[in-house]
C-alpha cells in the first residue's frame, strides 16, 4: 500500500519539522489540499505554503485542488514542483482539455470524484489519467467520518481500472484510519491519503508504518 499523508492536519507553526518527519517516514507522497472557499466551504492555503513545503520535501507532491477553474493554475502548480496534479471532475467543464494540459506541463494528471459522483463519468477519460482519487468524505475538512459506500464504489472502480491499458492508480481520501484502511486495501486501493489519523497520533512515523504494512 502506498501512503500519502495530508498536511492539512499538520502543525502549521512547525511545518518544516512536520515535512522533515515525513521525509524520514515510509510515506510515498505528500498530499497537499488546496481549498478556495468556493468549490468547498473552507479555505486552506495556496502557493506560498506549497512552495515552502516543496523546498523541504524529499517525497513527491500530490496536489489535490478543491478549487474552481483549476486550469488557470496549471503552470503555477508545476512551478511548485508537483508530481501529481489532482483536479475534481465536478470543477472541470472541459476535463479532457485540463488533463491534457496537466500532462503537457510535465505533471501526472489525476481526476477526483466527490462521494456522490458516479464512476461511470470516468469512462471516457480513464485512459488519459495516471490516478483516480475517490473522496470518502465530502471534501472541505479533515477529521470527518468515512462514508461506507466508498468501499463498494472502489470495488467497481477497481474492475473498471483493470480493464484499461494504462491502469491508473486508485487513491482514497478521507476518514482513513486503522479500521477503514483494511477494507480499502481489500477492495483494491493503491494509495491511501490520511490526515488526522497520522498527525494526531502520538507516534506519527509508527502510524504511517501501520497503514503502509496493510
Ligand atoms: C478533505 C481533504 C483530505 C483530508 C483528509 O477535503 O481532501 O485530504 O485532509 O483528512 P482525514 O484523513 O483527516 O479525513
Ligand atoms: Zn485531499
Amino acid at each position: 500500500m502506498k501512503i500519502a499523508p495530508s498536511i492539512l492536519s499538520a502543525d502549521f507553526g512547525n511545518l518544516n519539522s512536520e515535512i522533515e518527519m515525513l521525509n524520514r517516514s515510509e510515506a510515498d507522497f505528500i498530499h497537499i489540499d488546496v481549498m478556495d472557499g468556493v468549490f468547498v466551504p473552507n479555505i486552506s492555503f495556496g502557493f506560498p505554503v506549497i512552495n515552502a513545503v516543496s523546498k523541504v520535501a524529499a517525497k513527491p507532491l500530490d496536489v489535490h485542488l478543491m478549487i474552481v477553474n483549476p486550469d488557470n493554475y496549471i503552470g503555477r502548480v508545476r512551478d511548485c514542483g508537483a508530481e501529481i496534479m489532482n483536479v475534481h471532475q465536478e470543477a472541470c467543464t472541459h476535463l479532457h482539455r485540463t488533463v491534457q494540459a496537466i500532462r503537457t506541463a510535465g505533471m501526472r494528471p489525476a481526476v477526483t470524484l466527490n462521494p456522490s459522483t458516479p464512476i461511470v463519468l470516468l469512462e471516457d477519460i480513464i485512459e488519459e489519467v495516471d490516478m483516480i482519487l475517490l473522496m470518502s468524505v465530502n471534501p472541505g475538512f479533515g477529521g470527518q467520518s468515512f462514508i461506507g459506500h466508498t468501499v463498494d464504489k472502489l470495488r467497481r472502480l477497481r474492475q473498471m481500472v483493470d480493464k484499461t491499458s494504462n491502469r491508473p492508480m486508485i487513491e482514497i481520501d478521507g476518514g482513513v484510519n486503522e479500521q477503514t484502511a483494511p477494507l480499502l486495501s481489500e477492495a483494491g486501493a493503491d494509495i491511501l491519503v490520511a490526515g488526522n489519523y497520522i498527525f494526531k497520533s502520538k507516534d506519527k512515523l509508527e502510524a504511517i508504518k501501520k497503514l503502509k504494512e496493510l
